[in-house]
């Protein structure tokens, strides 16, 4: 949510932050903005994506070394150019970019109205650097002492970056609750949300800690806590490619990810999983592995995407290792007093591993005591740094906003874990547990399978394009599916879709079938194949169009549905990793042909670092 890109060294800046910006830009697309600095403190800003800065500013001569970025997501104030970053302090010598919320904005507005401050924007953010330019005025200190007197007094959370007239080669960065990532290069330094803007510079970074200062030249770092004590920062190597960041002839990210499907599962599985030695295993869950055995109960929490993760993880862990699982909305547990026992695991799903409400979610059961285990996909991010362990899910890069291969990934890794703590429980049989292995070593080349079908779910999507509402239906490990197919087509081609259990439809939705709907099965031959295919006689009897993912060579389902699309057989228990793919590429291609920015779907943001 916002996007921070920040630069200094011997380059041309205006480059390395449009581009950084435009990396970035999966954060938020409400507007974006620049600040140089050359003497002059030049900011430059517009409403829309970050090519409507750079049209807007063809024409500009932009020469600095120094400079900073901003591609926003809306919370305080409309999306507009005065709303837009970077914001200027009062007398103009600070400038500042910001991605968060400072919750106590009005009460520091009002004081600073009070003094004879005028604002510009409606946004928290420009209260926040007023309110730096008069801490400093009145302490009489450097400018990096007024910010951590600031910091001091804001509730909220915060990544910012701060450039000053007075300062002409340093920027001042500072973080809490929301990201920030140095790259530190030779003669000069990046700063951004993340390391995508970073890597085809550099793949040493420093990740800025919460409640940390950083002040940043071309040829140093030096960092400190809010309470000022200097700290050592750890220099990482960052492993990720930049061809993983690019769009390698794809239309549009998300497609390119749902492509990439059979090589980001598998490495999820690389080094974990050998069918032939009989060889299952996650690093980050070895100390860890007692405790899950032991546990009472499981509680999963996340959002959106993530939480339907949890939700088939629910469906692994008590099949497979008989644990009772609980599956919580992050947003909603962090503000119920939940019960956390003694023997309660709590595992935090997030491909981001940003989100302000699952962080939240995490901080509140660790309160309570809880063993935290941490599933995401990007590295070094606050989540798996606020755990006690955990285990990446390695899907690479995911840029496009509707989350694909990191659900797949995500399962991946889930279906692991149950497997491995019902192994040391002793609750599977050991043939169980092969056929399992084995099966998790077939399911990339599976996939790759239902992807070479594309063209005809190509053709099935140009058919249902202009439906206003679309049903998903599944029950079991497909139930979750059945959610996940509604929500990628809701997210990125705005028609209204609700996925229910679809033995739930008698109890409200089957009011809404008539002969415009298209209903949307995910009726694989497992345990309750006789039960969904009553479910669908009762849409055919309605009149409803009935579409169908169903297990190859199924000459019922055939019968009965106007189209089917056959996925591979597999173990019921891994089901939901074919199973959603055709609902990937149906969402894809509804959302492309009604004319949708699909990578960079309305109102939306990828990492939603703000409650
Ligand atoms: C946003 C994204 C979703 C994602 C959810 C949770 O809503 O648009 O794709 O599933 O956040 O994000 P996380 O990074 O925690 O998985």
């Amino acid at each position: 949510m916002c996007g921070i890109v920040a630069y200094t060294g011997y380059r041309e800046a205006y480059p390395v932050l449009l581009k950084g910006l435009k990396r970035l830009e999966y954060r938020g697309y409400d507007s974006a903005g620049i600040a140089l600095l050359n003497g002059d403190l030049n900011v430059y800003k517009k409403k829309g994506k970050v090519s409507d800065l750079e049209s807007h500013l063809k024409e500009t001569q932009l020469h600095s070394t120094i400079g900073v970025g901003h591609t926003r997501w809306a919370t305080h104030g409309q999306p507009n150019d005065v709303n837009a970053h970077p914001h200027y302090s009062f007398n103009k010598r600070l400038a500042i970019i910001h991605n968060g919320i400072i919750e106590n904005y009005n009460v520091l507005k009002q004081d600073l109205t009070n003094k004879g401050y005028q604002f510009l924007s409606e946004t928290d953010s420009e209260v926040l650097v007023h309110f730096i330019e008069d801490v400093q005025a009145n302490s009489n200190c450097s400018l990096e002492e007024a910010i951590r007197l600031a910091l001091h007094q804001v509730v909220g959370a915060y990544a910012i970056v701060v450039i000053s007239k007075d300062h002409p080669d340093t920027l001042f960065a500072a973080r809490k609750g929301s990201p920030l990532v140095i790259g530190v290069g030779k003669g000069e330094h990046f700063l951004a949300s993340d390391a995508t803007p970073i890597i085809e510079y550099t793949s040493d970074v420093i990740y800025l800690d919460d409640l940390e200062i950083a002040v940043i030249t071309k040829d140093k770092v030096s960092i400190k806590s809010l309470d000022d004590v200097l700290t050592t920062p750890y220099v990482h190597t960052l492993e990720m490619e930049l061809e993983a960041i690019e769009k390698n002839g794809f239309d549009h990210f998300m497609l390119k990810e749902i492509f990439e499907q059979p090589k980001s599962v598998k490495d999820s599985m690389r080094g974990r999983v050998n069918a032939a030695k009989g060889h299952l295993l996650l690093g980050g869950l070895r100390d860890y592995l007692n405790k899950l055995v032991h546990a009472q109960r499981v509680v999963i929490l996340g959002c959106g995407t993530s939480w339907h993760a949890g939700l088939v993880a629910e469906y692994l862990f008590e099949e497979f290792a008989r644990i009772p699982v609980e599956v919580e909305y992050a947003s909603e547990f962090r503000y119920r007093n939940p019960i956390i026992n003694e023997g309660d695991v709590v595992i935090a799903i997030s491909q981001s591993g940003e989100t302000a409400d699952t962080l939240a979610a995490i901080e509140l059961a660790k309160s309570k005591g809880a063993i935290i285990f941490g599933v995401c996909n990007v590295v070094g991010s606050s989540i798996p740094r606020a755990t006690h362990a955990g285990a990446y899910t390695h899907a690479g890069p995911e840029i496009g906003v509707a989350s694909t291969k990191a659900f797949t990934a995500q399962v991946t890794v889930l279906s692991m874990m149950a497997i491995i703590v019902a192994r040391a429980k002793g609750t599977i049989t050991e043939s169980q547990y092969q056929e399992l292995l084995v099966e998790f070593e077939n399911i990339p080349a599976k996939i790759q399978r239902i992807l070479d079908k594309h063209a005809q779910i190509e053709y099935i999507a140009d058919i249902f394009k202009d439906a206003r509402n679309f049903l998903f239906l599944g029950r079991g490990y497909n139930f979750p599916v059945a959610l996940e197919g509604a929500l990628k087509l809701k997210e990125i081609s705005y028609i209204h879709a609700e996925g229910y259990p679809a033995a739930e439809m008698k109890h409200g939705p089957i009011a809404l079938i008539d002969e415009e709907m298209p209903v949307v099965f995910i009726a694989t031959r497992d345990s309750s194949y006789e039960k969904i295919i009553s479910n669908i006689q009762e849409v055919r009897a309605r009149k409803g169009r009935v579409i169908v993912v169903a297990t190859e060579g199924d000459a019922l389902v055939e019968k009965m549905a106007e189209f089917v699309i056959e996925i591979p057989h597999t173990h019921e228990a891994l089901v939901p990793l074919l199973s959603v793919i055709p609902l990937q590429i149906l969402s894809y291609h509804i959302a492309v042909m009604r004319g949708c920015n699909v990578d960079q779907p309305r109102n939306l943001a990828k990492s939603v670092t703000v409650e």
